[in-house]
């Protein structure tokens, strides 16, 4: 049986609100039939080759003029040439090297909240702050980039928050859809104007780094621990891993592609861990017995240290602040939905036919939500994620960073960071609700309408700590909470 067009299949749970208004839309914008994904078919769908999948222009055009042909937006064979060339760039010997970075972009996000709290303001939106702690951290990692965008404006991050602020209301804008029109709007000049901004400083970066590989060789690949002192050098960001990156033919990636996966690494890293991070600290505000629980963890594991800084071998140590993590991921999904084209007709089991050119939603939400896999789907409760509950879930049940060929690239990189400020966040401050209701804003990733305010209590005292002390070692000596 073929599925006629505009059928939404397998809903194992009562429509929503949150697809109904994406899958309504896609049924009046999209010229082609419309298929909602859940669990059944998931398993099925995400193991179907990257050459059968491929990304819609209809979600993914806007952001092509941004991120140009690059993992994200690429198909079929150049994408698998791509993923070939990055993921080394991803393993965990090169992300290890990132954790002193994150440890370094919270410090800095915590002096400002002490300095916000003394001055009487306890009540922060978390998602200003932590966006603005997330590209630092992702400048530094990709381009090995000190913009201090946590303390002063920049306009390169101005560009960044502005080009995604533009791409969602394109989306909302049914007359913006049409290329002819926007590019002559005032919004789409601001978008070529930011866009322009964005290159112009990935460009120079790439350039000048080609350079100095020409003349002075390939930087550390690894930070040096051994005999005490680690080295100084400049560890390889990501823009150096790949400029050195080869395929099997011994051919590497051009300017321009390194520049286009620059680019992407920064729209796709900074506000998804972001929301991630928000989301966590909103989960443990409303749950002070899974926050305290959290910062015995943390404090258990940092005990008799003479620094806070918290490195790649401590993240296996936090299994409940990982829990805690996981179980926000799965209640408020950073990305809500993903969709697939595909390029054949697709049979799924029961007999029935995705015809090819189907845009398929894979909601995210949805899996996460159906009340058959996650009882009580609205409740949080982080001990869904201990090893014994989840042995027997199926590996589709929970799927923040996607599944399949085309999962997220930067999977470990973002729980790396999510653990290290999480378990920072909790060691220096008491969260507690910020007395504004919350409600979920779903944009790109999952936003809260009016901001995500929580109250940061007082931290604990240390008078050897000053912001002086933060910025000049990245450690911080607080007393034990
Ligand atoms: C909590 C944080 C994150 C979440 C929830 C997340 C989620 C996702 C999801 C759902 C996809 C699939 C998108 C699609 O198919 O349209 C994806 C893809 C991707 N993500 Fe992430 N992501 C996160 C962090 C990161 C970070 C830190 C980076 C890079 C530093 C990154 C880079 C990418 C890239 C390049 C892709 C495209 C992969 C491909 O098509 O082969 N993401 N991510």
């Amino acid at each position: 049986m073929v599925l006629p067009s505009h059928h939404q299949v397998v809903l194992p749970h009562p429509l929503h609100p949150y697809f109904l208004l994406p899958c309504c839309l896609l049924f009046f914008l999209a010229s082609r039939p419309t298929v909602t994904i859940f669990l059944n078919l998931l398993h099925h769908l995400s193991i179907l080759a990257a050459s059968i999948t491929v990304k819609d222009e209809l979600f993914y055009g806007f952001l092509r003029p941004w991120l140009g042909q690059s993992l994200l937006l690429s198909n079929g064979e150049d994408w698998s040439r791509r993923r070939r060339l990055l993921t080394p760039a991803f393993h965990f010997d090169i992300l290890k090297n990132y954790v002193k970075i994150f440890n370094h972009s919270t410090d800095i996000m915590h002096s400002k909240w002490r300095r916000l709290v003394a001055e009487g303001q306890s009540r922060q939106d978390m998602f200003s702050h932590i966006s603005l702690m997330t590209l630092d951290s992702l400048l530094r990692c990709t381009f090995s980039y000190n913009s201090n965008c946590q303390e002063s404006s920049s306009e390169y991050v101005a560009a960044i928050f502005e080009l995604s602020t533009l791409v969602i209301e394109r989306r909302g804008c049914i007359l913006h859809h049409w290329d002819w029109l926007y590019w002559r709007s005032p919004e789409g000049q601001r978008f070529k104007q930011a866009c322009s901004v964005v290159h112009r400083f990935t460009k120079t970066v790439v350039q000048e780094r080609r350079a100095q590989l020409l003349h002075q060789g390939e930087p550390e690949r690894h930070t040096d621990t051994t005999g005490g002192e680690e080295k100084r050098k400049r560890v390889a960001d990501f823009i150096d891993l790949l400029l050195v990156s080869k395929d099997e033919e011994g051919h590497g990636l051009t300017d321009e592609e390194i520049k286009a996966e620059a680019d992407t690494f920064m729209f796709a890293g900074h506000d998804t861990t972001a929301s991630g991070i928000s989301w966590v600290l909103y989960n443990l505000s409303q749950h002070q017995d899974y926050q305290d629980r959290c910062r015995t963890e943390v404090n258990d594991l940092l005990q008799d240290r003479k620094t806070e800084d918290l490195d790649w071998s401590d993240l296996s140590s936090l299994p409940f602040t990982t829990m805690c993590i996981k179980e926000s991921l799965r209640l408020h999904s950073p990305v809500s939905a993903v969709t697939r084209r595909y390029t054949k007709d697709i049979t799924v089991p029961g007999g029935r036919v995705i015809p090819q050119g189907s845009i398929c939603l894979v909601s995210i939400y949805g899996t996460h939500h159906n009340p058959e896999i996650w009882p009580d789907p609205d409740v949080y409760n982080p001990m869904r994620f201990d090893p014994e509950n989840s042995k027997d879930r199926s590996s589709h049940a929970f799927i923040p960073f996607s599944s399949g060929p085309r999962n997220c690239i930067g999977q470990k990189f973002a729980m790396a960071e999510m653990r290290v400020v999480v378990a920072l966040t909790l060691r220096r401050f008491r969260l507690t609700p910020g007395g504004v209701e919350v409600r979920r804003l779903p944009q790109l990733v999952l936003r809260a309408e009016g901001g995500l305010w929580l109250t940061t209590d007082k931290p604990h005292t240390c008078s050897s700590l000053s912001q002086m002390d933060i910025k000049l070692t990245g450690t911080c000596c607080f007393s034990q909470v």
